[in-house]
Parts: C-alpha cells; sequence; structure tokens
C-alpha cells in the first residue's frame, strides 16, 4: 500500500483534479473517432412546421436503445436549403439525403444504415451519381427581373426588386467597400457623396452591419429582426431592395437602393456609368442575370438598347 502525504497547501490542488475527475465521467464529449455515421437532421423553420423534430426523438431514442449511441453522432442543423421537402434529414458518408421523414420512416432510416450499412432507398431525396432529385415538390423560384417604370425625380428607368437578406447584402457591401471601388452614397435627400477609398465592412453583431473608414460611417440592420428588438434597429432594418438602371445618360445611371419596411428610404449606392465590372458583378453575382441574359418584364415592348 501506498501512502500520499499531503501537505497542507496541496489539497485545494487534490479536490480540483478529483472534481475535474468527477465532471469528466459525466460531461465528456463526444469520442468522434468511433464515429462511422452521422446523422444530420434539419431543425430549420419549415422542417420545425413539418414536424421533424418527432422523427429525430425516434431516431435518436432508437440509437440509444440499441446501443449505437458511440458508434454514431446526430447533428440538428439549420436549414438544409431543400425546404420544399421538409423534414430533411443527410446521412454520413455517402452524402444520402433523405425527404420527408416521418416517425416511422426515422427508424427505418436509421436501421437500414446501421444494420445494413446501406441507404433506405425508397425515401431518397438525392444520393450521389444521381444527377436528379427525386422530388414531387421542386418549387421554381421567382428571379428578380427588371420592370419598365417613371420616376418623378429620376425619370424612365428599369427597376427590379432584389434581394434584401443578410447573406445578399453583405457579399455586395464587402465587394462594394473593400476594394477600392468608387461609389456615390445618397442617404436621406442629400446629394451624392463619392466614396472612394476601402471601408471595414463590419458585419459581427447580431443585426448591425457598419462601413467605416475616413470618408463612411453607415449603420444598416440586416440580420433578421425579432419583434422585441428596439424601434431605431427597426427603422435601420433594410427590407426592401431594389436594382436601378435609368435610362437618361449621366455619370451614375445603375443603383441599388435600400428602404426600411415602412418604404422609408435608408440608402442608395450609386454605380458610375463606366464602372462595368460592379455592375456586371450585380447583375451576374446579387441578381444571378448575366448581362447577356437580362430579364425584363413586357420585353418586347421594351427596348434594352435605350439604357445601354
Ligand atoms: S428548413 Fe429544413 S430544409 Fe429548409
Amino acid at each position: 500500500m501506498v501512502y500520499i502525504f499531503l501537505d497542507y497547501y496541496d489539497y485545494p490542488l487534490f479536490f480540483f483534479l478529483k472534481l475535474s475527475q468527477f465532471l469528466c465521467t459525466f460531461y465528456m464529449g463526444k469520442n468522434i473517432a468511433k464515429v462511422t455515421t452521422t446523422f444530420q437532421f434539419c431543425d430549420g423553420g419549415s422542417c420545425q412546421k413539418a414536424k421533424g423534430e418527432m422523427a429525430i426523438r425516434e431516431a435518436r431514442a432508437y440509437l440509444r436503445n440499441q446501443g449505437l449511441w458511440d458508434d454514431t453522432h446526430t447533428i440538428k442543423t439549420r436549414c438544409n436549403g431543400r425546404c420544399e421537402d421538409a423534414p430533411t434529414w443527410i446521412v454520413q458518408p455517402g452524402n444520402f439525403w433523405y425527404k420527408n421523414v416521418t416517425p416511422e420512416k426515422a427508424v427505418s432510416i436509421v436501421k437500414s444504415h446501421m444494420d445494413q450499412n446501406k441507404p433506405a432507398e425508397e425515401y431518397l431525396l438525392y444520393k450521389e451519381g444521381w444527377s436528379i432529385l427525386l422530388t414531387e415538390n421542386e418549387k421554381t423560384a421567382a428571379l428578380p427581373l427588371f420592370k419598365y417604370k417613371t420616376e418623378i425625380t429620376i425619370g424612365e428607368l428599369l427597376i427590379a426588386r432584389a434581394f434584401a437578406s443578410d447573406q445578399h447584402l453583405y457579399p455586395l457591401f464587402q465587394y462594394f467597400f473593400q476594394e477600392s471601388t468608387s461609389i456615390g452614397i445618397q442617404t436621406g435627400e442629400q446629394n451624392i457623396k463619392i466614396i472612394d477609398q476601402p471601408h471595414k465592412v463590419d458585419y459581427s453583431d447580431k443585426y448591425d452591419i457598419k462601413i467605416t473608414g475616413e470618408q463612411l460611417q453607415l449603420t444598416l440592420a440586416i440580420g433578421g429582426i425579432t419583434k422585441d428588438v428596439s424601434s431605431t434597429v427597426t427603422e435601420r432594418k433594410v427590407s426592401v431592395a431594389e436594382v436601378i438602371w435609368l435610362k437618361k445618360k449621366a455619370i451614375f445611371t445603375k443603383a441599388l437602393r435600400l428602404k426600411n419596411k415602412k418604404g422609408k428610404h435608408l440608402v442608395t449606392f450609386w454605380i458610375k456609368e463606366d464602372d462595368e465590372n460592379t455592375w456586371e458583378h450585380i447583375l451576374k453575382v446579387y441578381l444571378s442575370m448575366p448581362s447577356n441574359q437580362i430579364r425584363i418584364e413586357n420585353e418586347n415592348e421594351i427596348s434594352i438598347q435605350e439604357f445601354i
């Protein structure tokens, strides 16, 4: 038998080590080196609405009761981008996508992967090697298109209602301000101010994006807001984004105009007529509309040549 005599000062350390040991027994993280199969359960909004949680519970309960917990990893993901097929799951390895997963299907899928090492083919949405998705629910998203309009202040124009989410605006702001693109800014009723130096684009806040530098200090809310946010955040929240293409010839003929939910103008970013790169970027990346495939409502009646 070995006796260890602790000094009076060693007792706190001794108890700390014992406590850590005790906690580790209960809170040790998953040993992912043992994991053979990962189930990625979507719990985004559409999948929650489609009662995806019920299927997740059944799958997890089955894995635990069958002693498969340590061999598998289950993760709840945000939206997988296939809301039309909600609830969706992805199983790795193999990149197997499942659609419309019900509690009944859940256990068959898990069994198939864990007992037979193969997917539950009848419930698949996609697997590697397929060139199409097996779905009856495909929705074609309405892509932005230009409409002809006349506005009192700026005259004849083509206008496209564009994407106002942070997923679209943050990269676009990076493009505008982190390179040395020369861009015109118009807030409220003020004149256009030229920004021709790179600026910092900071989107580390929950809602706000901050563009800061020598020539501009601008804060806009672009993140999804909840009802309990203050009215000042709601006031600067971008809800409407419009891409504008003026007919008249001027230094600035193209723009991105942002408004809040009430239609109040927040800011317009003006693109110089000769800045073809930025315009091309807006069309191609932001509007998914390459310059040789411009979409215009009633295009037989409107000549694009008048705007070029
Ligand atoms: S919320 Fe599940 S795929 Fe979109």
